[in-house]
């Protein structure tokens, strides 16, 4: 096995390509942050520019068409083009979209959102998951008058400086100074944090099960959510669950019904709209005055579209039962693809919830074998990273799923033969 391009025959990426040279000149890094081409590897089996995009399938600017296992990295659950969701939005801006007041559409996405989620009793409207992870710290901190934040060790809660890694560029230690680090799965670590600090911590940030990049997602262990709010709740302490990537993928009352805990806030983000920009935090009563003593803002947090957007978005998934359809689907996929690896004499590993699984395969040539043969089936038409955990969406059919398969056998004949 080599990472030299195996199949010359397989697409080509002429344009992409060209596009990314033109960026370059004008845009740091040609394409910034998590769709920058560095993890795309090996070099030259991703494209890098889309042109259009329907139901599960997209097509680059070379003209090749992918069956997308990444959702634009969670966002597109209805599928591409969605025309209930689009027909929602489109009717919103023709009547107002970013205005001088705020829509009656924002109240009717609050109170569906209060309906369908236990822990919520109200809602509060961004952008980005970042917007709603930082927005959930800030309340933390005004409801304690606490200052410092327990989150997991590589948890991810968007690119604000707390949250990212330590030694990235541009990030000081004083950002961190108030964040404390702790193994996931770790009562013991947790529970020493809180004594330590105690009196000092003012929330605990997590997503409900464990989806880092690069590595084995992780379930929660036997009664790990129990003991967490046992402490939090001894400790006095805000549990924050950030639901940016899982929300409505699990269960559309909120990942953690699914895991059976009940956190007194709520990030979410990404599928929430299907592709329209908007995120949001949802809360308990108890910290309603300090959400309402906070000032957090921001230009767009008020455009109407992407809420009535949303609110289409949330009714069609629970229509549907979209959690249950995507996790049946995504199973049907991986499964598929582990026997297709042991019939090619290899282990696939799949981590984390069918409906957005983590995938590697266990060689001796480690991560390299599972870049080539992602890069292989992306460069036939299955588009897959080998670094991020992968998305299913509701519009993933029979016919998409077969072609998957019939992608992933072919690449890895490409590989092994
Ligand atoms: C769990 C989680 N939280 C927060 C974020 C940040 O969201 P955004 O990139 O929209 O700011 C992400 C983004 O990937 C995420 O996966």
């Amino acid at each position: 096995m080599t990472n030299e391009l195996i199949n010359a025959t397989a697409y080509s990426y002429t344009k992409s390509e060209a596009l990314f040279a033109r960026a370059s000149k004008v845009i740091p890094n040609g394409i910034y942050g998590h769709f920058n081409p560095v993890t795309q590897k090996p070099a030259g089996t991703y494209p890098h520019y889309s042109e259009r995009a329907s139901g599960a399938r997209f097509w680059d600017v070379d003209g090749n068409e992918y069956v997308d296992y990444m959702c634009a990295y969670g966002p597109m659950i209805l599928g591409y083009g969605n025309s209930i969701v689009d027909e929602a939005f489109q009717k919103q801006v023709a009547l107002a979209d970013t205005c001088t007041l705020a829509s009656p559409v924002m109240i009717d996405l609050a109170e569906y959102m209060v309906n369908m989620i236990p822990a919520a009793d109200w809602a509060y409207f961004a952008k980005n998951g970042a917007d709603a992870t930082n927005l959930a710290v800030l309340i933390a901190r005004a409801a304690t008058g606490r200052k410092k934040t327990i989150a997991i060790g590589d948890g991810y809660h968007g690119s604000s400086p707390w949250m990212l890694a330590k030694g990235r560029a541009g990030v000081i230690e004083d950002d961190h100074a108030n964040v404390i680090r702790i193994p996931w799965n770790d009562v013991p670590a947790l529970e020493a944090a809180l004594d330590e600090h105690s009196g000092n911590i003012a929330a605990f940030i997590s997503s409900p099960y464990h989806h880092p990049a690069f590595a084995d997602n992780e379930m929660p262990a036997d009664g790990f959510w129990d003991n967490v709010h046992k402490l939090l709740k001894r400790h006095d302490v805000v549990s924050i669950c950030d639901d940016v990537r899982a929300g409505f993928r699990i269960d559309m009352r909120g990942s953690n019904e699914y895991f059976g805990y009940t956190p007194d806030l709520i990030c979410y983000c990404k599928a929430i709209a299907n592709g329209y920009p908007i995120s949001a935090l949802v809360g308990s009563d108890s910290l309603k005055d300090a959400a309402s003593a906070i000032f957090q803002t921001g230009s767009f947090w008020f455009s109407a579209g992407p809420m009535a957007a949303a609110l289409a978005c949330l009714k069609e998934l629970n229509r549907i039962d979209a959690p249950a359809l995507i996790m049946s689907t995504g199973k049907k996929v991986f499964d598929g693809m582990v026997d297709i690896a042991k019939t090619h004499g290899h282990e696939l590993i799949v981590t984390g919830m069918p409906s957005m699984p983590y995938m590697r395969t266990v060689h001796e040539d480690g991560i390299a074998f599972h870049q080539a043969l992602c890069g292989e089936c992306t460069r036939r038409g299955l588009f897959l990273t080998s670094h991020h955990n992968l998305f299913v969406s509701a519009a993933h059919t029979d016919e998409d799923v077969q072609r998957t398969l019939d992608i992933f056998e072919d690449a890895f004949k490409a590989l092994t033969s």
